[in-house]
């Protein structure tokens, strides 16, 4: 069997693993890959063609002729990566409120995820890549030496979106912010699949900076990683 130098980060949304993956892959000098902006670009794709999010035939053939990439950033406004979407830069766009409440609907398709997963595992092969989403440890790469399952309670999540708008001067309700992330979990619970040799990291105690230090150690304990 073939070991990747992969890194695999999963958990649910808001828990900070996008953060851990990025800072993670530029201390080691790999790839970031949020597999997440896959199926946001399919559901951007298929919001476009006016097709019904629930049609698994529709939205399975939008993902096979879909042509999804992810690039360094194109522009200093703040993105992490470029996503490209049929060659048009989408990076923004699959972030907006139509995606976000489409997106689990058209990512629970077997046959849809069957095409993501294949593209995903592609990327991941070539090795060095910390890659992040829902299912990567264990069906897109199980044979990663290194798979994390990051969680954090819905009431930290809500606490630390809070803080993050409150300190870009927008104000929210925290009862309101907690229903949306624990609607959201719901909505995703299906294509969550935490490995069974994940290392679980509780990050409700530990900062960004200590859980990225705890993953650092992990690397360097990972003979695979060296
Ligand atoms: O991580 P995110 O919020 O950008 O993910 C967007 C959606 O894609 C979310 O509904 C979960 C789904 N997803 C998935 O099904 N499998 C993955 N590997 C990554 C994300």
């Amino acid at each position: 069997m073939i070991i990747p130098r992969v890194i695999t980060i999963d958990g649910p949304a808001g828990s900070g693993k996008s953060t851990l993956g990025a800072n993670l892959a530029t201390q080691l000098g790999y790839i970031y890959f949020d597999t997440g902006i896959m199926y946001r670009a399919l559901t951007l794709a298929v919001i476009e063609a006016n097709c019904d999010p629930h049609d698994a035939v529709a939205v399975t053939q939008l993902a096979e002729q879909s042509e999804i990439s992810v690039h360094a950033p194109t522009q200093n406004d703040g993105r992490q990566y470029t996503i490209m979407l049929d060659g048009r830069d989408v990076t923004w766009d699959i972030r907006q409120q139509s995606v976000e409440k489409t997106v689990s609907i058209a990512a629970a398709h077997p046959s849809v995820r069957q095409i993501l997963r294949a593209r995903q595992r592609a990327i991941g092969m070539q090795g060095n890549v910390v890659m992040v989403g829902r299912d990567i440890g264990s069906i897109v790469i199980p044979e990663a030496p290194l798979k994390i399952f990051l969680d954090v309670s819905i009431a930290e999540r809500a606490r630390r979106r809070v803080d993050e708008l409150t300190a870009r001067g927008e104000s929210i309700d925290e009862a309101q912010l907690t229903e949306s992330i624990r609607v959201r979990d719901e909505r995703d619970r299906h294509v969550m699949q935490p490995a069974v040799d994940a290392v679980h990291i509780n990050g409700d105690t530990d900062t960004p900076a200590q859980t990225l230090a705890h993953v650092l150690q992990l690397v360097a304990n990972c003979p695979a990683l060296r």
